[in-house]
């Protein structure tokens, strides 16, 4: 990590958050700094506040206290369109696709391109939303073999990829938060997503990426990021650690140096 963090510049930093929700503290003084290009996992037992952590940074659930920064620039983030306009995209678990769309609608579900016709009405530009998605697949290194199907239709895998797709498609993302990237999807779908977590890595993308499983944490992060009771309690650099260490802080057994 000392290298790493030497090398690498903060791009995101959240500094003591707070959030309480009536009597439960779900941030409680979090503090966190994602590095520019790296890809940074958190994990944490149920109720340790990771979907919080990621609210406050996507708009959805600001924190009551605390600071975050963007570029050493502190930020509020009021917004999910605040979030956007920052270049943090967030794919939550359930995708929230539109299952009845297409790939290309839900790639520009809200934020459609369009053309003029006869010079002054304005229509859907079919044609460059479909090529601009099997560019965003293509770097993804995603095929889906038809693209007007609608995505209710497509493996889970494949809805994945749309999800992903949707929030990289915009040519200036800052950090791309994944939220369960792996979760309820099958051998080789888990494969192909990791895959393509991997292809974005090699791109350079920042990410964080909240998974329960600690296999595919030590496959595809460079740090893991532990929360325990609304707090990061540790940082470890991935390669210098075993499972057993990390769920050591997961749990709150908390053995000598691993601690950050
Ligand atoms: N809207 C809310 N109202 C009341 N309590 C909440 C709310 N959102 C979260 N909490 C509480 O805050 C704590 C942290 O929850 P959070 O969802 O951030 O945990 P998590 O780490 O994402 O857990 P999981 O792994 O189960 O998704 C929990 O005790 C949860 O019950
Ligand atoms: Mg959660």
């Amino acid at each position: 990590m000392q290298e790493a963090a030497a090398a690498a510049m903060p791009l995101v930093e959240m500094v003591g958050l707070e959030k309480r929700f009536g009597g439960v503290r779900a941030l409680n003084g979090a503090t966190l700094t994602i590095y520019e290009g790296e890809t940074l996992a958190l994990v944490g037992d149920n109720g340790a506040g990771k979907s919080t952590l990621v609210k406050a940074l996507s708009g959805v659930q600001p924190p009551d206290g605390g600071e975050i920064r963007l570029k050493g620039q502190p930020v509020t983030i009021p917004s999910t369109r605040d979030a956007g306009a920052l270049g943090i995209e967030v794919v939550y678990q359930d995708l929230a696709l539109a299952n009845s769309l297409d790939v290309p609608g839900n790639v520009f579900l809200g934020d459609e391109l369009t053309r003029t016709r006869w010079g002054w009405f304005s229509v859907p530009d079919d044609r460059r939303m479909l090529q601009e998605t099997e560019a965003t697949l293509e770097r993804l290194r995603i095929r889906i073999p038809d693209p007007r199907r609608p995505v209710g239709t497509l493996s889970g895998g494949q809805r994945q990829a749309v999800a992903i797709g949707r929030a990289i498609r915009k040519p200036d993302i800052t950090l791309l938060v994944l939220d369960e990237p792996t979760a309820a999807l099958g051998v080789e779908e888990v494969k192909k997503v990791l895959g393509l977590i991997g292809t974005l890595k090699s791109q350079g993308q920042s990410m964080l990426v909240i998974s329960h499983d600690l296999e595919h944490v030590f496959q595809i992060s460079d740090r893991i990021a532990v929360m325990r009771s609304g707090r990061v309690q540790g940082v470890v650099t991935t390669k210098d650690v075993t499972k057993t260490d990390v769920v050591r802080l997961i749990v709150g057994d908390i053995g000598t140096g691993v601690a950050a």
